[in-house]
């Protein structure tokens, strides 16, 4: 028998409140041993993972892993948000009783990690000093080495970060479970992924991919940190975070803004200026995924990044699109590739995208472990990766991570930006002046429907703010909120939505995209310092086309700039029907909001 006292005083974990928790769900789940985790630790589980198999080398210093097959992404309707609260309940948080789900899950974790290590990850997803430092710290438990090593790299962890905080801890319990037997996407599925928002406690069961594991990032980072930013006056988003620098006049602007998962988050925070501009300006990387955003005693709008590492798309990843995150993952940064195809004689990854298909099939493995040479029939054109295969690097890798990056007191937050994937009508950027038409613009964002089974053709997968699937409250207190926080600011920052996805009749890209996104960006901040003046359009002000920085934009670009640049009034008008039926399931949604819809239509119905 582990004993459980003895094995916390080694490990120096003091807190009291953090040593009644670890025993009270090690005797739970009817784990047999105990580990409590430090960063520092790294080396040795990599050593111990690669010696059970579970992680295979891939070169010097970095390493492979698949997750089970059914396992391999967010499970959107097994995640509920539970509260005691029936009010909390809203639109897509799949709000239930917290007693309800307590139950559920202590009787399906129960005796669940029989004969498996029980890790404990104390972490931190904020930079030690912060103000909102308090809110950032939990503890996972964990019966998966490889969660471990994955939370090592994302966030901040360490025994140091928990001892001295008291009751003040997320409890975050995650049990992998018979994953084969866990009837995935049947009627009779046992995946259960629950925050249990009003009592700052987590509990996963059911798999051992991402989001769904790495229980600080995604339950805590964004799901519980927007329970505890509603009722403590801060804001907690699916955010990218950068600062654009203009190298001349030495000026540095923060842009932080949410674009649905899947639509370019992580490849505009990595981004450099493209050649031709390159000698004035600068990006420098804060964050890729998620930002905390909170008004400081100087009224200025603060921001900065929880986490402490990338886990960024593979797909499409290469030199071209995104060369600073391929310097991320060379070898020595302890990059970790996950369902990527893999070929252990190299020791080497592919992915789509990456570069050219290895010619020589010998010893390539597909994301399932399956020889690529053995092949036959309609598999011959399968993908080798999973579409949403991963990469997991830390901040300090990324070649134009800012020098201030982990500096507790954040960084003023200039501008948010909004962004989906939208095939027509968006133009390429828009800036809003108004906070409440700022907000309902973020309210209003989406994602086109991929399928015809998705939705209607042109009708959007609407995300409020991108947080659609980390929704925790009700949608109209979101809504209330947002105004609330930055009302309060008294420098408000400007609000703009973006789109690089307009496309044309035969399907292409209009704008060209990737590093190239830095022009709108570039024109945005010269507005907000009144170096150009744009063209004021019912939706917001565009720029002119002479405005854009066009220097060294190819052909193609230019030919369609025009389009991208254009408000096409009829096709707003279908969309403002659309959004009034989105807006309208948000019982109770302030009056500001409905204000700057009706504005935004009357300004559209007298635009010729
Ligand atoms: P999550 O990490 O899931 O939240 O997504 P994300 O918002 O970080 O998306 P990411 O940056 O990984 O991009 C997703 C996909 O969009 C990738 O396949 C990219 O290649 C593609 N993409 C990103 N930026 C652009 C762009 O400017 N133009 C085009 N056409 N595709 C882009
Ligand atoms: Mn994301
Ligand atoms: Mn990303």
């Amino acid at each position: 028998m582990t004993d459980v006292d003895a094995t916390l005083d080694a490990a120096g974990l003091t807190n009291t409140h953090v040593r009644e928790y670890v025993k009270h769900w090690f005797e739970v789940t009817g784990a047999e041993r105990l580990e409590v985790v430090n960063a520092s630790d790294d080396d040795r589980l990599v050593a111990e993972a690669v010696e059970a198999g579970e992680l295979l080398p891939v070169g010097e210093g970095r390493y492979y892993s698949r997750s089970y097959f059914k396992d391999t992404a967010r499970a959107e309707e097994r995640t509920i948000v539970a509260t005691s609260d029936e009010n909390d309940k809203g639109v897509y948080n799949n709000w239930r009783p917290a007693a309800e789900m307590k139950d559920k899950l202590v009787g399906l974790m129960t005796g669940s990690s029989a004969g498996k290590t029980m890790y404990v990850i104390p972490y931190l997803m904020a930079p030690p000093g912060s103000p909102l430092e308090k809110f950032a710290a939990g503890v996972e438990l964990t019966d998966n080495r490889n969660v471990v090593m994955q939370m090592i790299r994302m966030a901040r962890v360490g025994v140091d970060h928990i001892n001295d905080l008291g009751d003040s801890f997320v409890r975050a319990v995650h049990v992998t479970g018979d994953l084969p037997n866990l009837g995935q996407g049947t009627p009779d599925d046992q995946r259960y992924f629950v925050t249990v928002a009003d009592e700052r406690t987590i509990l996963h069961y059911g798999s051992s991919y991402g989001g769904n594991a790495l229980l600080g990032k995604i339950a805590h980072g964004l799901r519980q940190g927007a329970y505890d930013g509603w009722k403590n006056g801060f804001l907690v988003e699916q955010f990218m975070l950068l600062g654009v620098v203009d190298k001349e006049t030495g000026k540095k602007y923060h842009i932080c803004g949410g674009f649905p998962s899947a639509s370019g988050k992580t490849n505009l925070a990595m981004t450099l200026a493209p050649d031709a501009l390159g000698d004035r300006y600068y990006v420098e990387f804060y964050g890729d995924d998620i930002a905390w955003l909170w008004v400081g005693d100087d009224g200025k709008l603060y921001g900065m990044n929880p986490e402490n590492g990338v886990f960024g798309v593979a797909k499409d990843t290469n030199e071209k699109t995104n060369p600073t995150a391929v310097d991320s993952i060379v070898p020595g940064t302890g990059a970790i590739f996950t369902n990527v195809a893999y070929n252990p004689k190299l020791q080497e990854v592919w992915w789509e995208g990456k570069g050219p298909k290895p010619t020589d099939l010998d010893g390539w493995e597909d994301w399932k472990g399956d020889a690529i040479a053995a092949r036959t029939g309609e598999e011959v054109d399968a993908p080798w990766a999973h579409p949403n295969s991963r990469f997991t690097t830390t901040l300090a890798n990324v070649p134009n991570v800012a020098k201030d990056f982990e500096d507790p007191a954040g960084v003023e937050i200039h501008g948010i930006i909004f962004g989906g994937r939208t095939r027509d009508r968006e133009p390429l950027v828009r800036a809003i002046h108004d906070v409440a038409e700022g907000v309902y613009d973020g309210l209003t964002l989406g994602a086109e429907a991929t399928f015809a089974a998705d939705g209607l053709e042109g009708v959007l997968r609407y995300d409020p703010m991108s947080m659609r699937p980390f929704m925790s409250y009700a949608e109209a207190d979101y809504a209330a909120h947002w105004l609330e926080v930055i009302g309060r600011a008294t420098k408000k920052p400007i609000f703009a939505h973006v789109n690089w996805f307009q496309r044309g009749d035969d399907g292409r890209f209009l704008w060209p995209g990737y590093r190239e996104n830095l022009r709108p960006l570039v024109w945005l901040m010269q507005y907000m310092n009144g170096e150009v003046e744009g063209t004021k359009t019912p939706v917001g002000v565009i720029p002119k086309r002479e405005e854009l920085l066009l220097e060294g934009l190819d052909e193609q670009g230019l030919a369609d700039l025009d389009t991208v640049l254009t408000i096409d009034v009829d096709r707003w008008k279908q969309e403002m029907d659309h959004r009034e039926k989105h807006l309208a399931q948000f019982d109770g949604l302030p009056e500001e909001i409905w204000e700057a819809h009706r504005r935004v239509a009357a300004d559209l119905d007298s635009a010729e």
